[in-house]
């Protein structure tokens, strides 16, 4: 398998690609946010994932800003988490957002609704909105986040875009939410991992601390590296120079078949899950 920093998927019916290791910024505070994500794109992550509720959509525009590169290099992920009153409304909060990330013209490249906890009518409105703000060309792509499937499935009666072109989940060895993975797959919806490094709680695991020891890298390595082998877009966070840099570090070795099923094999399910394991029905 020959992955690269630089690897990407395409998305649905979209002329964009997203690039397949990003970089988190949750609970990264406004003051260190700017630095690690200068950090991040120093070390090649090209990715940035935010949302609303970090409060720091500023910050990652600011480093958009002073990183100098081209807008089109980047791919910037921001998420709604509750709705105004009505459609349009809520499609002004989006723009806001939008806005903070990349200027008055500018755009994101993916919005997804954060999740589908605050009831039908909630994801309603958001998922209308952000259709508008694809309309409006204030968003490239739109997506979900923590949607289970029943969730995926009711946006085919209440949108016009289908599917969302990702849904973002809690996803790593221990939490392996098969049975919504297997239908984004099958739907060609990208599946995108949070707290892909457990927030270090697994670092002592004795399986994959084994597995780290064989191919000489740290634990975080190997949970990143395992989320890009299973087709993945892992989006791992620090505000660590250090870790910002090794988390990326994972092109030089490659686990194989026998390293991969070992890890497949430590899933616990709804259990396995440190924030929240969908609801498929
Ligand atoms: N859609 C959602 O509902 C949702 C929910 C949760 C997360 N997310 C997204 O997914 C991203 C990642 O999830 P997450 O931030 O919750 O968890 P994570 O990436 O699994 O872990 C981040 C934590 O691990 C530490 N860490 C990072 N690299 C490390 C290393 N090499 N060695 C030891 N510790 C290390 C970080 O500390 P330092 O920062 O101090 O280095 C931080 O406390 C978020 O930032 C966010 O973008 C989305």
């Amino acid at each position: 398998m020959s992955l690269s920093i630089e690897s990407s998927f395409p998305l649905a019916n979209s002329k964009s690609k997203i690039p397949q290791i990003g970089f988190g910024v949750y609970q990264s505070p406004p003051e260190t946010c700017v630095k690690s994500c200068l950090k991040a794109l120093e070390a090649g992550y090209r990715h940035i994932d935010t949302a609303q509720y970090y409060a720091n959509e500023t910050e990652v525009g600011h480093a958009r800003e002073q990183s100098k590169l081209p807008r089109s290099e980047l791919y910037l992920t921001s998420k709604i988490l509750s709705p105004a009153e009505d459609v349009e409304s809520t499609y002004k909060k989006i723009a806001e957002s939008v806005e903070k990330l990349d200027g008055p013209d500018g755009y994101a490249d993916l919005f997804l609704v954060h999740s589908p906890n605050a009831g039908s009518e909630a994801r309603r409105l958001m998922w209308q909105a952000l259709e508008l703000a694809k309309e409006r060309n204030n968003v490239r792509d739109i997506g979900v986040s923590n949607y289970g499937i029943q969730h995926i499935e009711e946006i085919k009666s209440i949108g016009k875009t289908w599917p969302p072109v990702v849904n973002q989940v809690e996803l790593h060895p221990w939490c392996q939410q098969r049975e919504v993975v297997k239908y984004c797959k099958k739907n060609n919806i990208v599946v995108e991992a949070y707290c892909p490094l457990v927030r270090n709680e697994k670092a002592k695991d004795k399986t994959l601390l084994n597995i780290s020891e064989k191919h000489n890298v740290g634990p975080n390595q190997i949970l990143v590296r395992w989320s890009l082998q299973k087709g993945y877009v892992p989006l791992p966070k620090s505000d660590t120079p250090s870790r910002i840099v090794s988390n990326a570090d994972v092109y030089g070795f490659e686990l194989d078949e026998e390293d991969m099923a070992k890890l497949d094999g430590l899933d616990q399910g709804k259990k396995g899950a440190i924030v929240q394991a969908v609801t498929n029905e």
